[in-house]
């Protein structure tokens, strides 16, 4: 049995002026005809699974609920009341998981709702490599084959080749520049995707095994778990005291288990306005261009309008978003800067 696991707990302040605090990314339809939280199912619907288990804030219940139902993809959604970082989250759903197929030791494909993947169907053979993988026990990362020396990523460098797959070396956390070139000339690394492919029962067995707090915190916030309709809505208290890591951190580095797939599918982290320009459609300019425009010797920009007309005149590489209350003119090159943006507005409150 093969269980989605959606983590939906991000913030996206990236992505300001469109991705709010009350909205953010993940519910947004910024590419195709979905929001991103039901891209990452839909594209799922060549391979047999189960309904997806949502880790998300529970102040994002209803437009989770919503989303999903009209997908006709309802599964149980676990609310947080504060995120703790991923590896949490995904012990929260290994358990859930567990308790709700007590007869099988599911496996977790374990997503994040706010990634884009264009060759669905190389994703999907991907998935279906790992399986077999995951099946053994190992603990199975999807490993982005890199194209630029992007510092907004992790990287796996790889170890060893075995069946369809490699062993992993080690993890890198955000490199710098010129650290982040040198593993990309090598060959010898992936980006990591923050996607994972593993047995419940393994998660859960190496979480115990090398950050046993976090585990015990999970399971103490199952305890005394209130259901109302789809949502699973776990001990505050208890959760509130579970230290915040990555499962990067907390078990993908430390597991003697961990081996890499390689995945060349056109994937991209959605994590700032220019990767929107990166996979979007380009005009005979290379302008992307969402919503009413007219634009005049521009180049390389990205528009995204909102509901009034947008009109350039001789820009390049100008990201410009429009929103009924803000406005944001950037620097292509600048919009990681988005989020200082959004520290001053939330000071100024
Ligand atoms: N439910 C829940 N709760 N979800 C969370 C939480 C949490 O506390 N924290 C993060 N997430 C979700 C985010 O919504 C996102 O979909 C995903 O987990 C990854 O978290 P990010 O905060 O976006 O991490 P990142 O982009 O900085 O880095 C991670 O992902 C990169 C790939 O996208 C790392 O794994 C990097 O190594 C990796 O390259
Ligand atoms: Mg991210």
């Amino acid at each position: 049995m093969l269980i989605p696991v959606v983590m939906a707990g991000g913030s996206g302040t990236r992505l300001w002026p469109l991705s709010r605090a009350l909205h953010p990314k993940q519910f947004l339809n910024l590419y195709g005809e979905h929001s991103m939280l039901q891209a990452t199912i839909k594209r799922l619907s060549a391979i047999e699974t189960t309904a997806p288990v949502t880790i998300c804030n529970e102040e994002h219940r209803f437009i989770v609920a919503e989303q999903l139902r009209a997908i006709n993809e309802l599964g149980p959604i676990i609310l947080e009341p504060e995120g703790r970082n991923t590896a949490p989250a995904i012990a929260l759903a290994a358990e859930v998981s567990q308790q709700q197929h007590v007869d099988s030791d599911p496996l977790l494909l374990v997503l994040a709702a706010d990634h884009i993947i264009e060759n669905e169907s190389a994703f999907i053979s991907a998935i279906q490599k790992a399986i077999p993988l995951a099946e053994q026990g190992k603990m199975v990362t999807f490993g982005i084959v890199p194209n630029s020396a992007h510092t907004g990523y992790g990287y796996i460098k790889r170890g060893v080749e075995t069946e369809n797959c490699f062993s992993v070396d080690s993890f890198v956390e955000k490199p710098d520049q010129a650290t982040a070139e040198q593993y990309v000339d090598s060959g010898n690394y992936y980006w990591n995707s923050g996607m994972f492919l593993f047995k419940a029962s393994r998660y859960l067995q190496e979480l115990n095994q090398h950050r046993p707090d976090i585990a015990q915190a999970c399971t103490a916030s199952l305890k005394n778990t209130a259901k109302d309709l789809d949502f699973i809505r776990i001990d505050s208290q208890a959760f509130l005291a579970c230290p915040e890591d990555s499962i990067d951190y907390a078990v993908m580095e430390k597991t003697t288990e961990a081996v890499v797939l390689p995945l060349d599918a056109g994937w991209n982290d959605i994590g700032a306005w220019s990767a929107l320009w990166e996979v979007g459609e380009k005009d005979s300019n290379d302008n992307v261009v969402k919503g009413d425009a007219i634009l005049e010797e521009s180049h390389n920009c990205l528009i995204q309008g909102g509901e009034r007309l947008v009109t350039t005149i001789g820009l390049d590489n100008i990201v410009i978003v429009d929103t009924k209350d803000a406005l944001l003119v950037a620097a292509k090159d600048k919009v990681q800067d988005v989020k200082n943006i959004v520290s001053k507005l939330k000071a100024q409150k």
